[in-house]
């Protein structure tokens, strides 16, 4: 998938720089050229020395080399690229091109680019969170910019955890195959419901739960980035759908059922959507009073479809159908028992009592279920659940 593309990396000035080395090297194993780029911040922390010693390249680095210019110059090294690949993308470089700035080499290359740009962020998670940073990612987002990571994790220079560490140099690669329309996923189409729904009471009040969406979203972006087609079912969740994915959004558990079947044939589904169990079958159309008599309304109840045991069960089953079990106690006896009852392949079974603060945080700690039994996997953000769960998805489907 990788022989013969030409991979411009820009390696931007923060700790994860070092991994752009192993990067280099996991590209040219798999038969692409590299060239790089090294802003003046990143030979701070690797030098161009050994940058060049495993693109076996020179190694670009100042917009007034005038030697630079004449041999090659920005506009061709952009040029001469299949795809640009910035890893570590730091806040300053995400700043600059969410901006148009092109005061440097690395930002003059990206944006006189016609080609894609794969960015890797890596920074301080207080950075990460920024407002700023927020902006720019949404900026970057919004004109093709791919972004692959950050995860959560132990910072290098301050043993500070939270989001911002790089994505591993082997998540990257199989980033930038999927950017070549590879990756292991692909050529199949993958649907993935995520999200609370919400279930009507009267035009202003409905029930609902505290799904924010992150882990399904999580997931859409983990499988996208193998290569799947996405179809991306999402109830009124908190956290926006990714990009590049096909976003069907619905609001009730039945709007939900529709919007699955309408999806279908798809090679595998993946349920992460916390689905109201009842929906009020005395909804007003109006919205209800007080009446004074201090009695609350009486509201009555029918069982929702349940969504999952229809796609599991039904003449257009997805090759592996995957759910998931938030439960409060015993939590693999429910979930094993629920794997059968709902006939799904796997079941990825979380507590979300609520002192773990699964419900609605960014961590997540899953036990996956299949009929190879229980592997209960360490606590970790829901990112890289999302990202080692893709990863199970693409053997299976392999
Ligand atoms: O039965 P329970 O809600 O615990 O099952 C959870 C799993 O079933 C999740 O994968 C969820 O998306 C799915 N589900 C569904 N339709 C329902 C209820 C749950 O698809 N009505």
């Amino acid at each position: 998938m990788l022989a013969d593309k030409r991979i411009l990396l820009i390696i931007g000035g923060g700790i994860a720089a070092y991994k752009a080395l192993d990067l280099i090297r996991r590209l040219r194993e798999r038969g692409a050229s590299v060239r790089a780029v090294m802003t003046a911040a990143a030979q701070q922390f690797v030098t161009p020395l050994s940058v060049g010693a495993l693109t076996a390249d020179h190694v670009f680095t100042d917009l007034f080399d005038r030697q630079d210019e004449q041999d090659v110059g920005h506009i061709r090294l952009s040029r001469e690229a299949d795809l640009i690949v910035v890893a570590p993308a730091t806040a300053d470089l995400m700043a600059k091109l969410a901006q148009g700035l092109a005061g440097d080499l690395a930002s003059a290359v990206l944006l006189a680019t016609d080609k894609p740009v794969l960015m890797a962020p890596a920074m301080n998670p207080r950075m990460w969170a920024h407002p700023a940073t927020r902006r720019n990612q949404v900026q970057l987002l919004a004109d093709g910019v791919r972004l692959i990571g950050p995860g959560r994790g132990e910072m290098a220079e301050s043993g500070e955890a939270g989001e911002g560490r790089m994505a591993e140099p082997l998540e990257i690669v199989a980033a930038i195959a999927a950017a070549f329309g590879g990756g292991p996923l692909a050529g199949r189409h993958v649907l993935v419901t995520s999200g609370p729904t919400h279930e009507p009471i009267d035009p202003v009040r409905y029930i609902a739960n505290r799904s924010s969406g992150a882990q399904g979203t999580a997931l859409a972006a983990a499988l996208r980035d193998l290569g799947a087609r996405v179809t991306f079912v999402t109830g009124p969740a908190v956290v926006p759908p990714p990009v590049r994915v096909e976003v069907v959004r619905v609001e009730t558990a039945r709007e939900m059922a529709s919007a699955v079947e309408a999806a279908l044939p798809a090679d595998a589904a993946v349920m992460a959507a916390a689905v109201a169990d009842w929906r009020v079958t005395n909804a007003s159309g109006q919205k209800l009073k007080k009446d004074g008599s201090g009695k609350p309304p009486a509201l009555d109840f029918a069982e929702n479809p349940d969504i999952l045991a229809m796609v599991a069960k039904g003449s257009k089953r997805p090759r592996l159908v995957v759910g998931f079990a938030a439960e409060t106690a015993d939590v693999v006896a429910h979930a094993t028992a629920k794997r059968a009852r709902k006939g799904c392949d796997w079941i990825v079974a979380n507590d979300v009592s609520p002192a773990t603060g699964i419900m609605g945080g960014a961590e997540n700690a899953v036990t996956l279920i299949s009929d190879q039994g229980a592997e209960t996997w360490p606590r970790m953000g829901k990112d890289a659940v999302a990202r080692k769960l893709a990863a199970r998805i693409a053997e299976a489907l392999a």
